[in-house]
């Protein structure tokens, strides 16, 4: 058994009882790594313009007053508090009244997917549905896909893979379509790759990448392009190479070899264009190099070092421009640690701690620039508890818990602002409930 099989079991036990396991099958999971290059930043509008005119007299009215109501709407919305603030501003002739409405936090169970899953992937697609597809239960790899409707609250079966796989990526691509690329199928490491058609609900098997890889992470480029680096090979190889798709002809050509070999690393498209990579695991350590990659050269530089290596991790690129790790794994025990990266000046520093060290969690960046870190493992226990980063103070406040403690989930940011917690595992196993989150 090798030094992290042995050792990663200990902190993932739902994993345990999972089919074959070869050496190389690492027992570490990882949602694949599809928020890092394009969180879905959301903007919703809470405001509601009033105008009022009172005939000929000269008024000014302040009105402030709050309204709580509960309700349960189709998509399973639960208590919604409605702080509405009424000001009226006057003119000479006119009265405009402006109305406020800012929904309570908090997590409200919704309708449970067809298929308990984790380490599967979600993506909000250009028609507003939420795509979840792949993914492992305790007994198998898993190839269906379903679709979450916010306007109905409805989860419906969509295209099956044709290779059931998890720890593979999966990108949504500038025309729309779902690219999912390598992975593991119980038994099987692929270089395959596939796409969903939203307008048919079909996946189709398209090239295969030049390498095999499982535990590796992919990024769209600012051309739409596909970036994928490092993994596992599957053949007792940790691999530094790194290869692009093509997103018009569909091919894969290598490009440059990253400096590290790295799996379970993050990738993010920084706003010049430039690909930051972070961290990740060798096969014996966690990595606290980092490394750029030039899309017009196709090559990998070194830049900063972090304060601490870590892999399950999450990245997010900040409204500054600015990158995020939060949390992960160190190879000993999970972090609480927080680091930013400042593309200008090519370094890490360390930010606010967490208040509860997670890895395997999500990151999603909100409206307002804020951070929502929910769920992921400490060691012993999923975790149901939440928390928010604000930039300006580099301080994490703890918000509501989820109803429902998991690890290795999807968190899908809807354009109404709500976010869809979906999967992962919990204390009794492998999860098929879902939350709507109100940040
Ligand atoms: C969120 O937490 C607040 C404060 O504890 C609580 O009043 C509110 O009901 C919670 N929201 C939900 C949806 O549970
Ligand atoms: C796991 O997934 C497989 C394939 O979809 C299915 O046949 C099996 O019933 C699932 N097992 C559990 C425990 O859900
Ligand atoms: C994994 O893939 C191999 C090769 O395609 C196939 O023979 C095997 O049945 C697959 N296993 C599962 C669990 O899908
Ligand atoms: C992608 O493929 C198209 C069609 O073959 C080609 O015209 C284009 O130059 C390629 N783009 C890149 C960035 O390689
Ligand atoms: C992993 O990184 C450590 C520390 O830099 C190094 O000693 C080791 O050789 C690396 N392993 C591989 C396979 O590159
Ligand atoms: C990982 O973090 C723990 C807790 O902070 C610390 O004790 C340990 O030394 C770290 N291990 C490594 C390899 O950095
Ligand atoms: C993990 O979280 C649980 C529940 O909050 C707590 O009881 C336990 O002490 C935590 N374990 C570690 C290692 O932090
Ligand atoms: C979160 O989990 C803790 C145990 O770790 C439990 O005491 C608490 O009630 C849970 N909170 C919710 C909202 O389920």
């Amino acid at each position: 058994m090798s030094f992290e099989l042995a050792h990663m079991t200990a902190h993932l036990p739902h994993q345990r009882d999972f089919v074959k396991r070869t050496d190389n099958d690492r027992t570490v999971s990882k949602t694949p790594n599809k928020k890092h290059c394009f969180s879905s930043l959301s903007s919703f509008w809470f405001g509601l313009l009033i105008g009022g005119l009172t005939g000929g007299i000269i008024l000014a009215v302040i009105l402030t007053f709050y309204i709580t109501s509960s309700y349960e709407n189709a998509s399973g919305t639960g208590a919604i508090g409605i702080t509405t603030v009424n000001t009226a501003v006057s003119t000479s002739s006119t009265i405009i009244s402006t109305t406020t409405t800012t929904p309570l936090p908090g997590s409200t169970v919704v309708n449970s997917m067809n298929y308990a899953r984790a380490q599967h992937s979600a993506f909000v697609l250009t028609n507003g549905k939420v795509l979840v597809t792949a993914g492992r239960n305790s007994s198998s790899a898993l190839s269906s896909s379903e679709l979450y409707d916010p306007s109905t609250g409805i989860w419906t079966l969509t295209g099956n893979l044709d290779f059931a796989r998890y720890k593979h990526t999966a990108s949504i691509l500038t025309n729309g379509k779902i690219l999912t690329a390598g992975g593991y199928n119980g038994s099987v490491y692929t270089s395959k790759t596939e796409l969903y058609d939203p307008s048919t609900g079909l996946w189709t098997i398209t090239n295969v990448m030049n390498s095999i890889r499982y535990t590796h992470t992919a990024c769209i480029l600012a051309n739409g392009n596909v970036l994928v680096s490092g993994g596992y090979n599957g053949g007792g190889t940790n691999l530094k190479s790194a290869e692009v798709y093509n997103s018009s002809s569909g091919v894969w050509a290598v490009t440059g070899d990253m400096l590290y070999i790295r799996r379970l690393h993050t990738l993010t498209l920084l706003s010049d264009g430039r690909v930051l990579t972070a961290s990740g695991y060798n096969g014996s350590v966690a990595l606290d190099t980092t490394e750029l990659y030039d899309p017009s050269t196709g090559t990998w530089t070194l830049t900063g070092k972090m304060n601490y290596g870590r892999y399950y991790h999450t990245e997010s690129i900040l409204t500054n421009g600015k990158v995020l790790v939060i949390g992960g794994h160190n190879g000993t025990a999970p972090v609480d640690s927080v680091e930013l990266y400042d593309p200008s000046v090519g370094t890490w520093t360390l930010t606010g701690k967490m208040n509860y060290a997670r890895y395997c969690h999500t990151a999603s960046v909100l409206s307002n620039g804020k951070i929502l870190v929910i769920g992921g493992y400490n060691g012993t226990t999923a975790l149901n508890t939440t928390e928010l980063y604000d930039p300006a103070t580099g301080v994490w406040t703890v918000t509501n818990s989820t109803n429902y403690a998991r690890y290795c989930h999807t968190a899908s940011m809807l354009s109404n602002g709500k976010i869809l917690i979906a999967g992962g595992m919990g204390s009794s196993g492998y999860l098929n409930t879902a939350e709507l989150y109100q940040p």
